[in-house]
């Protein structure tokens, strides 16, 4: 239902993003390494993203940075990354294949089978470059899909992680690696990135970029009609003319907005 307040993961709730979704699905099905999804606030990054992540059946980890919850630590970082690897393991049936790199890496404990799997990263002894390098010898394709990217910033530091210097090293070792970078703060993530900065280790990388831009006042009215008709609720030209007037095509606030005449 497009009034759904979650993000959308399925293409048939995600209204009119059909040509941002087969961009993201061109990406992941062609030869480029690196890919940045921008947008500002609640346009829709990562339903988009997620979309896409569904339909393409390719094994990927989903980071949403925002889970840090402003602890900048390795240590909290490395929950995230183990999360991800339980999810991988769980949700692809890769199991065996953890196991099997879990043998190689010491640091990375198995807890538990099935969906009871439960794989930590220990952040003491384990070094990211060597678990992307084991997966990407262990399997044939995976995406890394990390929302608001740009929060990762802030674990650099000493005895931290510096995620553009991971980054680089993925980009230019393991080609069956792509990587997916959501930000909220186009400048901060760019800044981050430092695409055109010679003391960044991605410097002069080139990054495949994707902007998602708020719905335009037609897209906008279609999507509260379309919206208010699959609850079967009246409402006049009005109404959402006013409302379509006021949320400046934001995907996230027209949800809202739908949410609430229906909640009513
Ligand atoms: N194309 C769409 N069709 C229907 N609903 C959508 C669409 N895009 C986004 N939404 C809805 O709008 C809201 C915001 O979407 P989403 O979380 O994907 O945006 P975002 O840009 O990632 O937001 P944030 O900046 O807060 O992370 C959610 O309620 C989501 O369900
Ligand atoms: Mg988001």
């Amino acid at each position: 239902m497009l009034f759904d307040i979650e993000p959308k993961t399925r293409r048939e709730d995600l209204f009119g993003r059909d040509n941002e979704v087969d961009s993201i699905l061109n990406f992941i099905r062609g030869r480029s390494r690196f890919l940045a999804i921008y947008g500002i606030r609640r346009v829709g990054k990562t339903s988009v993203l997620r979309v896409a992540l569904n339909e393409a059946n390719i094994p990927y980890c989903y980071i949403d940075a925002r889970a840090l919850e402003n602890d900048f630590t390795k240590r909290r970082f490395y929950q995230l990354i183990s999360n991800c690897l339980t999810e991988l393991s769980i949700k692809w049936r890769l199991e065996n294949t953890i196991r099997n790199i879990a043998k190689i890496i010491r640091g990375i404990n198995i807890f538990g089978s099935g969906i009871e799997l439960n794989i930590e990263v220990d952040w003491r002894s384990v070094y990211l470059t060597d678990l992307l390098n084991a997966l990407s010898k262990n399997l044939d394709q995976l995406v890394v899909a990390i929302d608001e990217a740009q929060i990762l910033r802030m674990l650099k530091g000493f005895g931290k992680v510096d995620l553009t210097q991971i980054l680089a090293y993925t980009y230019d070792n393991l080609s069956n690696i792509k990587v997916i970078l959501t930000g909220s703060e186009v400048g901060v993530l760019h800044d981050f990135l430092g695409l055109e900065n010679p003391k960044s280790p991605l410097y002069g990388r080139f990054i495949d970029e994707l902007t998602i831009a708020p719905f335009n006042k037609d897209a906008s009215i279609q999507f509260l009609i379309t919206g208010f008709r699959q609850y079967g609720i009246e409402i006049t030209m009005n109404e959402i003319l006013d409302a379509v007037d006021k949320l400046n095509g934001i995907v996230g606030w027209l949800t809202y907005y739908g949410n609430a005449g229906y909640a009513e």
